[in-house]
């Protein structure tokens, strides 16, 4: 009897113990074993409170946020957290770590695209870059700034490979190659995860819209999608592949009804090829109300029934609409969604929390506005992005750069002192106040050595002709014009579908206008989209695509203008001659009669193709070297090619490797892009590109099952205007 009361002191000791440091919070336990522990304590309530993300409103004053903070529940699964300042979320993970029972963090997320305050060029600027260390550098800035906000988790990158202009989310992705959407996806989950995700400073990435939401019927947003197997195992799965094996935490469900089957339901792409072929093990998220979307597309008759049909299909987490907190509970009581599926989806959540080490830290650094954001490196990295991603396309009789020998120079156009729409679509949380006008970039560039005349000379659109007078003026008193005209940034990006992708015509008006003047003439365009331009293009001795590129702006347009930056971006997107002419991407398949079938009122080539972009340096291609013709499977074979910069000018260029496979059992695009360099010449200097041939990576394609057919024949590696043959042998 005596002993009676040390047993239970010993019982209370170990039980408080336990209870104090149980398994799923102790930091050197593995991660799995964490979860199995977690989950083995969670109510079905907790569960299902994991699956869903609420949206914490704007706000931008930091005393104002515990009311609305006290409507956060703590065991919320993650909020779309839309304050900029740390101390909001700190104080509601706060309300998470010591409200709730189990103390379970939430992951705060956000649409960090291309920049969070330091605004960077838009992804389709950026991939016109070609340069993949620096867009991985500016996610890496990003994911800093956004984490000292108090973000965990961006959705981003967007993959979803452009094929029609006209849809104005192309600005969103990394232009109209498979192979390149997939680098660069690569480089934007490296740069956002770093190499740890528990580190400080990084982000969990999500890739975007899974899958195939660009075939969008005609261009028009949220439209069906007609994606046949065979395409969506070439163009549309390749790039969530690569961010798959480079470790990405989520990704993104898309809104769009792919051939049937919405994409936010599709067991096939989200369970079967994600999770079981691919082995993905992080988790997906609806993306903004696309399960409740699911009733509007005729796949569910109601919302219980779109959440069962999203949640057994994959996607674990609901975003915004509530649909699983109202019907998971009733849907395992009907046996309906059974409670292993609950336990995986909440396992997949969990494990990523883990990952980010929000168990551990679960609160950011309250550092100051001034010691997180638009730090002088953050700009100098904006600015390279900015000037490498703008693409020459026309510059006659070298009117760029432009030179001292010009004693004044005009500057006309609505994007003068423009700082909206210079941050283009899904700016993050960027400032207009931030950006560097052009008008401030040209007067630091240029102002010291010309007379600079400036005039607005019209708006984006309309029809008042009033300024143009005074553009004239300018143009006149000037030895070269330079005219800035584009987009608005709402033109492109969701829901900004477009049915025409001409400048307006009052801005074709003003080109015109100073057509006539005689003078030198600079185009500079400022879009989110590819444009057409067959009324204008041979008006300006010399157009710039400037996309819309950030913070910037200003500087990076400047320094191209005057030569202090050469120009080395490439088009990832082509700009066709007539809006009539879309579908228009390079990658397209050999038509049934050779040269035949083009519409007979424009020409069959684009206006500015895939790849097209110039330098004031001008390069010279040696010819092409192979190690071998013939080569097995297990071979490889090395490709050279000697590139000269055959200027004055030091330069950069990128060169592009294409191949072609002239037959196959299932019929191959005219050329698929393998692989790309983009390196510095300096005047004269001359430089050996190589790429080498891996047939197990280069020369197979999938099927319409997804496996992998690697065929002997005849091949051709193509680069710049040469073409040359190999063999694959059995
Ligand atoms: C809808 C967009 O389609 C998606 O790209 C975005 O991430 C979410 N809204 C969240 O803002």
């Amino acid at each position: 009897m005596k002993k009676l009361p040390l047993l239970f002191f010993t019982l209370f000791i170990l039980s408080s113990t336990f209870a104090q440091n149980p398994v799923y919070k102790d930091k050197n336990a593995p991660i799995e074993e964490r979860i199995d522990d977690l989950i083995s304590r969670m109510t079905l309530e907790e569960k299902v409170m994991q699956t869903n993300q609420w949206t914490y409103g704007k706000n931008s004053n930091p005393n104002n946020i515990e009311d609305r903070m006290r409507e956060v529940n703590p065991m919320i699964g993650s909020l779309l957290y839309r304050a900029t300042f740390p101390q909001a979320r700190n104080q509601i993970q706060k309300k998470a770590i010591e409200d709730s029972r189990l103390g379970i963090p939430i992951i705060f997320g956000f649409d960090v695209i291309h920049g969070y305050r330091t605004v960077f060029p838009t992804p389709l600027a950026q991939s016109c870059s070609w340069n993949t260390a620096l867009v991985k550098e500016s996610c890496r800035i990003s994911a800093k700034e956004a984490w000292l906000a108090g973000c965990d988790w961006t959705f981003s990158p967007m993959i979803d490979v452009a094929r029609n202009p006209r849809w104005g989310r192309v600005v969103e992705g990394y232009g109209e190659d498979p192979y390149l959407n997939s680098v660069f996806c690569v480089a934007a989950v490296e740069g956002y995860q770093g190499k740890d995700l528990s580190e400080k400073y990084t982000i969990a990435a999500c890739l975007k819209h899974y899958v195939g939401y660009s075939m969008s019927e005609g261009g028009k947003d949220y439209h069906y999608t007609d994606v046949s197997d065979q395409t969506l195992w070439e163009t549309f799965l390749p790039p969530f592949e690569a961010g798959v094996k480079a470790g990405v935490a989520t990704l993104m469900s898309g809104f769009n009804d792919l051939t049937g089957i919405p994409a936010s339901a599709n067991h096939y792409t989200l369970t079967e090829i994600l999770k079981e072929k691919w082995g993905h093990d992080g988790f997906v998220i609806s993306d903004w109300a696309s399960i409740r979307n699911l009733t509007n597309q005729g796949y569910a008759k109601d919302r219980k029934e779109a959440g069962l049909k999203a949640f057994m299909a994959g996607v674990e987490m609901d975003m915004m609409d509530n649909i699983y907190v109202e019907n998971l509970p009733q849907l395992i009581k009907e046996g309906k969604v059974p409670m292993e599926r609950i336990d995986d989806a909440v396992r997949r959540i969990l494990r990523i929390k883990y990952r980010l080490g929000l168990f551990e830290q679960p609160y950011v650094d309250e550092l100051t506005e001034e010691e997180r954001f638009l730090l002088p490196e953050y700009l100098e990295v904006a600015e390279q992005l900015a000037s490498e991603s703008m693409v020459l396309l026309k510059n006659d009789n070298q009117t760029l750069p432009i030179t001292s020998n010009n004693k004044s120079i005009a500057f006309i156009g609505p994007l003068l002192s423009d700082s909206v729409n210079m941050m283009g679509s899904w700016e993050g949380m960027g400032k207009a106040k931030d950006v560097y006008t052009i008008i401030e970039g040209v007067k630091a560039e240029f102002g010291d050595n010309a007379t600079l005349n400036f005039a607005a000379g019209c708006e984006f659109d309309g029809s008042d002709t009033t300024s143009f007078a005074e553009a004239r003026k300018a143009a006149l008193a000037s030895d070269v014009v330079v005219l800035l005209m584009g987009e608005k940034k709402g033109w492109s990006g969701e829901n900004s579908s477009r049915s025409s992708i001409s400048l307006p015509a009052i801005q074709e008006q003003l080109i015109a206008e100073m057509d006539k003047l005689g003078k030198p003439f600079v185009l500079v365009l400022s879009s989110g989209r590819p444009l057409e331009l067959i009324r204008i293009n041979s008006l300006p001795d010399a157009i710039l695509e400037m996309w819309q590129p950030g913070t910037m702006a200003g500087p990076a347009l400047a320094g191209i203008l005057s030569g202090k930056y050469n120009p080395s971006g490439k088009l990832t997107i082509t700009f066709p001659q007539t809006v009539g002419q879309i579908p228009m991407h390079y990658n397209a398949r050999p038509t049934a009669v050779k040269g035949l079938g083009y519409f007979q009122d424009v020409p069959k080539e684009p206006m500015y193709a895939f790849g097209h972009g110039l330098s004031y340096s001008s390069f010279k291609y040696g010819e092409v070297k192979l190690s071998t013709e013939k080569i097995s499977k297990d071979e490889k074979l090395t490709v050279e090619i000697e590139v000269t910069n055959n200027s004055e000018v030091d330069g950069s260029e990128t060169v592009l490797w294409f191949i072609s496979d002239p037959f196959a059992s299932i019929t191959r695009p005219i050329k698929e892009l393998k692989y790309f360099e983009k390196k510095s010449l300096k005047a004269g200097e001359k430089s050996i590109y190589t790429f080498e041939i891996d047939p197990m990576r280069d020369l197979i394609y999938p099927n319409s099952k997804g496996d992998k057919i690697l065929e002997a024949g005849d091949f051709y590696l193509m680069v710049n205007d040469q073409k040359v043959k190999f063999e694959l042998v059995d």
